[in-house]
């Protein structure tokens, strides 16, 4: 066949293919309705562009996994990343299960939120009070100790993980300052005390050197995430003395936890409310993520229907991130009922089972999962 028959030929397949419709799994695959009936929230955040993510930890069972690749396209790590379980020893990093936990979202082709490089509150290093207690100069230690922590282990990474929750809670947890004080509660934040609010920039500067390209995070605990609450105004204010410090902050993320309470003050009433402050974050020039959301469902014990109340609230907050512009990712923090920090944690775990996520103990759907997808359809691509 000459040459010039030969591209004749291959013009005329090009041609024909483009008039073809396209037959890929993609195009069969019908739209989600938007009631988000019969959808995974894989295909939600296919057509919505929206990550639809869980918690994970090496510690879940097969059935728990394939959960997640059938339902989610971003998980977190739940406890992997954080410095007490990495480093036993001021002198070491055992990066054993971070490696595995990183491969196998790689290999399902699951986006990755690394949690968390410095948390003061839980797991934080148990070594570091009386390393700094040691030292000469404990500002001194404490900057080396956490650009150690930040170059090493997001270094390991480069390239492997989308986003770093660099700091986890700085502030308070009731309130708008820091934690100044070891309470029953929480203990003080020995970064805030020890190097001023400044750690914060340091560690994300460290962080974006290290990896230039992860989108880097800030993730706090918020209550009722809305304008004029006055944890949320300081997240604002925060964030804003950042940006105009020039800090390499890329998002926010709110944890939404419905934890103790599922309206004001412990949790966004409205939909209207939340998705105005995550506008207002999203002004500063910051993403927001829905990043650890999870509801008590013995908090709507006293609802006739329970369940239907507790997908309502789901609706909520699914809504509002499908809303506002800046809200790019909802992370359930946790797959199955089962798997819930809150059946032992010591302040929720007198009312487990606290059944608090989107799939039962036994992976079947609830009435929070088809709410959560038609919440988030309300921004479909
Ligand atoms: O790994 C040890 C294990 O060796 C030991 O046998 C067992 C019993 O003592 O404890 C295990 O560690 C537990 C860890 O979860 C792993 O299961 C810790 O005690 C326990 O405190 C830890 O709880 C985690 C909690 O953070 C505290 O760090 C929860 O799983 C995790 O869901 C929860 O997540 C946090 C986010 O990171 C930040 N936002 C709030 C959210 C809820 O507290």
């Amino acid at each position: 066949m000459s040459c010039r028959t030969t591209t004749f030929a291959l013009l005329a397949a090009l041609a024909l293919s483009a008039a073809t419709p396209a037959t890929s799994v993609a195009a069969k695959q019908k739209r989600c309705p938007a009631s988000g009936a019969g959808c995974s929230l894989k295909q939600v955040a296919a057509e919505t562009g929206i990550f639809a993510g869980t918690a994970l930890s090496n510690e879940m069972t097969a059935a728990e996994k394939a959960d997640v690749i059938a339902n989610f396209n971003a998980v977190t790590s739940e406890n992997a990343f954080k410095w007490s379980e990495m480093s036993k020893t001021a002198e070491t990093t055992d990066f054993a299960t971070t490696d595995r936990l990183v491969a196998w979202a790689r290999w399902k082709k699951l986006r990755l939120r690394a949690h968390t490089l410095l948390w003061h509150r839980i797991q934080n290093a148990p070594w570091l009070k009386a390393e700094l207690a040691a030292a000469p100069d404990p500002a001194a230690r404490l900057r080396e100790l956490i650009a150690e922590r930040v170059t090493k282990v997001v270094g390991r990474y480069r390239g492997k993980i989308e986003v770093w929750d660099v700091i986890n809670e700085p502030l308070a947890i009731f309130g708008a300052g820091y934690d100044t004080e070891d309470t029953a509660v929480t203990p003080k934040n020995i970064f805030y005390t020890t190097l001023g609010e400044g750690y914060i920039a340091d560690a994300f500067r460290l962080a974006r050197k290290a990896d230039p390209k992860a989108k880097l995070f800030l993730n706090e605990l918020l209550w009722d995430s809305r304008i004029g609450d006055p944890k949320s105004d300081a997240l604002l204010a925060l964030v804003a003395r950042l940006k105009k410090a020039r800090v390499p902050i890329d998002g926010v993320g709110i944890q939404a936890h419905a934890m103790l309470g599922t309206s004001s003050p412990w949790f966004p009433s409205t939909t209207a409310s939340l998705k105005s402050y995550i506008d207002a974050l999203g002004k500063l020039g910051v993403k927001v993520e829905i990043t650890e959301l999870d509801v008590r469902l013995p908090l709507l014990a006293d609802q006739p229907n329970p369940l239907a109340a507790q997908a309502a609230v789901y609706r909520r907050v699914a809504s509002a991130c499908a809303q506002a512009r800046a809200c790019t990712g909802l992370t359930v923090w946790g797959v199955r009922d089962s798997d819930s920090w809150l059946d032992s944690y010591s302040l929720t775990s007198a009312t487990a089972p606290n059944k608090p996520l989107l799939l039962d103990a036994s992976g079947k759907r609830k009435l929070a999962y088809q709410a959560v997808a038609a919440g988030l359809l309300g921004r479909r691509r």
